[in-house]
């Protein structure tokens, strides 16, 4: 009699799964990996209008400003908990002196920002400026140091400068700066690309030259720094393998570099004009990061199988071409439900993969590439991706819940199949927290989501990103809010689990207990 009631269960819930255009099976029980906050982390260059006009205007701006920073960028900011923001590059952080950017304004260096657009740069945004807004916002700090065209010296120093609590020469200079107590920074990044804009190395040249600036990189006043190799470009394996096996043991962290970026000579595409197959070949291209992680993760694997050593994607995203009429060499680009679709689909994969991976920063936090806000002189717009951000707020140190999608493929015209649908899971304090995204553009998704334990039972809330047409964006004006967080209801709680029904190209993110 038992038997047949199983078999009569499991027949009505194969009907029911059978209903769906894809299932989301939840295992709640748990794996005891945390998701690091640090996943959820951002990046700040001297580039176009990241700093300038974006994270900062100066004291005597007309713009609202706090100190010097943007009012309104500073409290969207700190409504997304940033965990952790890298500065000051990229290419940038190569070429950058940090003395040019302490003491009186009127005696800072002027130079020309070589790496992008020549643009002139007066160093007014320089080490104070950028650690007390980390202080002030409660973001973990990240440096760049300069090892492409600066010395061992000129770097330990700067560590020195911030972080030492004793009478030195540096520790005095800060004082006399204005700064008493020395910051804590912990993330300390030794070179960026430099198998590129940061020097043109050779994995094994780099190699040495790292141990080299790495010896004299000191802890002071009980600081700890967490040393981070220059890593990898997408698919350069080699570079890992000669870095893991050179100087596995000195680093605490090698970085990556992915963007979705459909060409690196020609046209990389507009950021708001796109067709059907373009969208699915970005998707695509986003969703290779995984194999890209798996491989650099395994060449890991097999030099520290302990896990002793992190990868860091420190820079990701999407790389269009710059929106017309803008400056060259800004890399500023608009940010449609396409890009939000990107950011979801990124972040469904890192939590697969953060027993190795510790920290991705997204580039870049304001007016450069795929950004989470937009200014003018006096407005300021969130992005799709902003608020795709703000919804996976919750995984930030939540327990990682695996999951399994059954769902359809569309098979892109660059290769690669891009499912359906997407999940991804955690749970923290009590709370089971789930993402769905469906990323077909015009057909809605009914997708059943089951609980192999039951342990939750209730919706506590639920919300949507989703908009009419995937090039939506938000602008300037009226079009502010185009693209936004929204109440989500199409789900019933059965039996089973959850219904819900996803419209084409939308993320939901729900909460239950
Ligand atoms: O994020 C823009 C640039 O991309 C960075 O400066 C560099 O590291 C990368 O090539």
């Amino acid at each position: 009699m038992k038997k047949l009631l199983f078999l009569v269960a499991a027949a009505m819930l194969s009907i029911s799964a059978l209903a769906q255009d894809a299932t989301v099976r939840i295992h709640d029980d748990g794996t005891g990996v945390q998701i690091p906050k640090e996943i959820y982390g951002q990046f700040s260059e001297h580039l176009g209008r990241c700093i300038y006009g974006g994270l900062w205007v100066g004291k005597d701006s007309s713009v609202p400003n706090i100190d010097g920073y943007r009012k309104d960028v500073f409290n969207a900011l700190k409504e997304l908990k940033v965990p952790v923001m890298r500065w000051p590059g990229g290419c940038f952080a190569d070429d950058y002196h940090w003395m040019d950017g302490i003491g009186p304004l009127e005696s800072r260096a002027k130079i020309s920002n070589n790496n992008w657009g020549g643009t002139m740069e007066d160093n007014s945004f320089g080490t104070h400026e950028f650690l007390n807004l980390c202080e002030m916002l409660g973001i973990e700090p990240y440096i760049s140091g300069n090892v492409g065209s600066g010395t061992v010296e000129e770097m330990a120093k700067w560590v020195e400068y911030m972080t030492s609590g004793s009478q030195s020469t540096m520790a005095n200079l800060r004082r006399a700066n204005g700064r008493e107590e020395p910051w804590k920074v912990k993330y300390f990044g030794i070179g960026n690309e430099a198998w590129g804009c940061g020097g043109n190395m050779t994995p094994q040249y780099y190699s040495d030259t790292y141990k080299r600036y790495a010896t004299y990189l000191r802890n002071y006043s009980g600081n700890r720094l967490y040393k981070i190799a220059s890593g990898a470009s997408d698919y350069d394996y080699d570079w890992t393998e000669v870095l893991m096996k050179a100087i596995g043991n000195s680093m605490s962290g090698i970085s990556l570099h992915y963007y979705t970026c459909m060409s690196w000579s020609g046209s990389k595409g507009k950021a708001t004009v796109f067709d059907d197959d373009l969208y699915y070949d970005v998707l695509s291209k986003t969703l290779e990061v995984e194999p890209v992680l798996k491989r650099h993760i395994a060449i890991m694997d097999s030099y520290d199988p302990s896990g002793r050593v992190a990868l860091l994607l420190d820079e990701w995203g999407t790389w269009f071409d710059e929106e017309p009429g803008t400056v060259r060499g800004h890399l500023y680009q608009q940010n449609t439900l396409r890009d939000a679709i990107v950011a979801a689909l990124n972040f469904n994969i890192f939590h697969k993969y953060t027993r190795r991976l510790k920290m991705a920063n997204i580039a870049q936090v304001v007016n450069v590439l795929q950004a989470m806000i937009l200014t003018n002189e006096t407005e300021m717009v969130l992005t799709p991706t902003y608020h795709v951000f703000k919804m996976y707020n919750v995984h930030q140190d939540a327990e990682f819940i695996e999951s399994d999608v059954t769902t359809k493929s569309v098979r892109a015209n660059r290769g690669g199949n891009v499912p359906e649908v997407s999940a991804t899971a955690s749970r923290k304090d009590g709370v089971l927290n789930f993402d769905l995204v469906n990323t077909d553009l015009k057909a809605s998704k009914k997708v059943l989501v089951t609980f192999d334990q039951k342990s939750v039972s209730k919706v506590i809330s639920a919300s949507i990103l989703t908009s009419g047409d995937v090039h939506d964006y938000n602008n300037f004006g009226t079009t502010a809010n185009k693209v936004a967080e929204k109440e989500f209801k199409a789900y019933k709680v059965t039996k089973d689990g959850v219904e819900v029904t996803l419209p084409p190209c939308s993320i939901v993110a729900i909460s239950m207990n």
